[in-house]
């Protein structure tokens, strides 16, 4: 697929290279495209690379979603974007109370990018974490909890996912995501992908 991926840093710059090695084309969209150093991924505007995408991740502070979602306009039409945002106490973003209000960052996000089959996705898990766990096979795969209202957008999450080298875990519609972010028990643990349902099974319960 043609991925692309807003933003270059700690979470964006290791979900690329796991991509490439699956096959997939990866672009970044940043601020400074000059400057993305991925070997085998190209690098643009946000804007163009949300035209060229078919799928998009977006890897940036929470903070900066209005500003990104502008640039990016109604290229995510109709597209799978996977959002890897964390809602950062005191960091990120300003109006966190809003966040908040609106049934947590999944929801807050996609409610900037009218159109667009938004599924939270690797937020929970440090990048260095990543980049040493993809394809583990002396255990369990690390699990990746997935949220999303769209079953076909959940299906390609769920590929990616597994191209990256991780079991996805579905935990349901995109509000379901409060239960995988920031201050939750499964969030930067590390948990594997049976650990995950585990715990699914008990917020479900
Ligand atoms: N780090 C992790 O281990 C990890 C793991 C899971 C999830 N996350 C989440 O992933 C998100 C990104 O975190 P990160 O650690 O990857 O951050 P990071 O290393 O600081 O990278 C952020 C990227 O966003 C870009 N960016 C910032 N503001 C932008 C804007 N207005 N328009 C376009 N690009 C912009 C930055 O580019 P510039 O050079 O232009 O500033 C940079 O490439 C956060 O929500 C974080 O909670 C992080």
């Amino acid at each position: 697929m043609k991925i692309g991926i807003i933003g270059a840093g700690m979470i964006g710059g290791t979900l690329g290279p796991l991509w490439l090695k699956a096959g997939h084309e990866v672009r970044y969209g940043t601020r400074h495209p000059e400057q993305v150093q991925v070997p085998g991924a190209g690098s643009d505007t946000v804007a163009a690379v949300g035209q060229w995408a078919e799928v998009l991740a977006i890897a940036i502070p929470l903070g900066a979603t209005p500003e990104v979602a502008q640039a990016l306009g109604s290229s995510v039409q109709g597209k799978v974007v996977l959002d890897t945002g964390n809602l950062i106490a005191g960091k990120e973003p300003t109006d966190a109370a809003a966040v908040a209000k609106s049934g947590g960052s999944g929801v807050w996000v996609a409610s900037h990018l009218p159109g667009a089959h938004v599924v939270k996705a690797f937020n929970t898990v440090y990048f260095k974490i990543l980049q040493s766990q993809s394809g583990r096979t002396d255990g369990p795969q690390l699990g990746i909890p997935l949220a999303g209202d769209d079953a076909a957008a959940l299906d390609t999450a769920q590929g990616l996912v597994r191209d990256a080298g991780f079991e996805p875990v579905v935990f349901g519609a995109l509000s379901q995501a409060i239960h995988f972010e920031n201050g939750t028990p499964v969030w930067n643990t590390g948990a594997s992908a049976e650990a995950l349902r585990r715990y699914l099974s008990e917020v479900r319960a």
